[in-house]
């Protein structure tokens, strides 16, 4: 359930570090990031960094990789494709949930003033800018994400589908489960322990529509649960979130009018 209490040592304390850009150029902004280490017993902080962005890459990512390479390695957050394909960059950017390689540090916060950059949301986090996903993962482990069948394949034939058939995933394939729903929406943010959460529901609805699965039954059963399905209340911060322009919620209210649709 939900804990109203923060942890120990949770609480942000301190002023933090400031790093001046010695840059002779005009267009410098300030990145405010936090800092926890866990491990160090010490509370979290917030440091400052400040780059010229005529020496920086137009991407927050450029902007954090920059500080880790020039100013201060210790500074701590994932990356890997830069391409908004890995999800691995995924945090609160401006106040809003994004990857830092596909968002435009000028589209944050009108492209002046500080620029504020904390860990996705509501997670426990391993350090910096890293969110610990581990029950996210386990979470989306649960709803068995792979094709299941019980009819044997055609001898040495695939198992096709119609090009319509083909159609029904789009919307739902292109999900990089980089969390930056889940992790925005309030319902999960009070109830992660039970909620599946709009990342993995809509997961979970991209085996319900594929033509080849011939698991449905099970997997609705699995769903019908008042926390894991229904604690979604159609808020829609998931799909204002989605880097990839996703809708988890249409998918969240497609497996909820399955689970009517079979009770008839
Ligand atoms: S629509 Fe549902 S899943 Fe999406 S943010 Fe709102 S409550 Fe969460
Ligand atoms: S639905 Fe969008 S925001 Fe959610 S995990 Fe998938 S790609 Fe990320
Ligand atoms: S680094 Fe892969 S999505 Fe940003």
């Amino acid at each position: 359930m939900a804990e109203f209490s923060l942890p120990a040592n949770s609480k942000i304390k301190g002023k933090g570090k400031t790093y001046k850009s010695t840059s002779g150029g005009h267009k410098k902004r300030s990145f405010k990031i936090y800092r926890y280490d866990p491990d160090s017993g010490e509370n979290p902080r917030y440091d400052r960094y400040e780059l010229d962005l005529d020496e920086t890459g137009p991407m927050v990512l450029d902007a954090l990789i920059k500080i880790k390479n020039e100013v201060d390695p210790t500074l701590t957050f994932r990356r890997s494709c830069r391409e908004g394909i890995c999800g691995s960059c995924a945090m609160n950017m401006d106040g809003k949930n994004g990857l830092a390689c596909t968002t435009a540090i000028e589209d944050c916060g009108g492209g002046k003033g500080e620029l504020q950059i904390t860990p996705l949301p509501h997670q426990d986090v391993v350090k910096d800018l890293v969110p610990d996903l581990t029950h996210f993962y386990a979470q989306y482990a649960s709803i068995k994400p792979w094709l299941q069948t019980v009819t044997p394949a055609p001898a040495g034939k695939e198992r096709l589908q119609s090009p319509e058939d083909r159609e029904k995933l789009d919307g739902l394939y292109e999900c990089i489960l980089c969390a930056c729903c889940s992790t925005s929406c309030p319902s999960y943010w009070w109830n992660s322990d039970r909620f599946l959460g709009p990342a993995i529901l809509l997961q979970a609805y991209r085996w319900l529509a594929d033509s080849r699965d011939e698991m449905t039954g099970e997997r609705l059963d699995e769903l019908e649960d008042p926390f894991r399905l229904y604690r979604c209340h159609t808020i829609m911060n998931c799909a204002n979130v989605c880097p990839k322009g996703l809708s988890p919620a249409k998918a969240i209210a497609e497996i909820k009018k399955m689970e009517v649709e079979r009770a008839v």
